[in-house]
């Protein structure tokens, strides 16, 4: 093994490092009657499925969770990102979102939460542990019922970075 060749190196002021990582998901979380752009979202446990979600106390759906209880994760994809730029910058509290953001919304499967039919997938989820994390909780949900629409794939879905939407690029290899 021979040592490291030197590569030249760029430093990084705090708030640009997130720019480390690659492009995370981003989601259209519905309630009962709100939509809210969420791209903190991560898987917390397999078995059971659980998904969390960090919500600011300041938004409204914050308080919507607290009394509701239930979420539904939906999908979208490229197509969507209008929806997603209105639900990431209106609040609830000022309007009907689904109306503002052109969304069509159905009852889902097994929660009150209500599902976005355009979007590829929607996760059901009841809430069942709230973690506190300064200026927002991460609602942990647990999966209830899924669903997606007919050649939706994961690999469409929307993503964002710092500074712009993604779709993923091409598998590469096997896992
Ligand atoms: C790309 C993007 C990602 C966002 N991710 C989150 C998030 O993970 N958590 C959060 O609390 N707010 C997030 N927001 C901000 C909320 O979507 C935004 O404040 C929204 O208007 C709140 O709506 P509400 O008051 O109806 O709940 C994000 C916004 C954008 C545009």
């Amino acid at each position: 093994m021979s040592p490291a060749q030197p590569c030249e190196r760029v430093p990084l002021s705090p708030t640009s490092m997130l720019e480390l990582l690659p492009p995370y998901p981003i989601v259209l979380v519905t309630t009962r009657g709100n939509a809210i752009t969420i791209n903190q979202i991560a898987y917390f446990t397999f078995r059971p499925l659980r998904i969390g979600i960090g919500v600011a106390h300041s938004r409204h759906t914050h308080e919507l969770l607290r009394a509701e209880r239930e979420f539904v994760v939906n999908v979208p994809d490229a197509s969507l990102i209008g929806a997603v730029r209105v639900c990431g910058s209106l609040s609830g509290r000022d309007g009907d979102k689904f109306q503002a953001a052109g969304l069509e919304w159905e009852a889902s499967m097994q929660v009150g939460a209500v599902s976005l039919p355009g979007c590829g997938a929607q996760i059901e989820c009841r809430v069942v542990r709230e973690i506190p994390f300064e200026h927002r909780d991460w609602f942990i949900g647990e999966v209830v019922a899924a669903q997606k629409r007919v050649g939706h794939a994961g690999a469409k879905a929307l993503m964002c970075g710092r500074h712009a939407y993604w779709i993923p690029g091409a598998e590469v290899a096997p896992r």
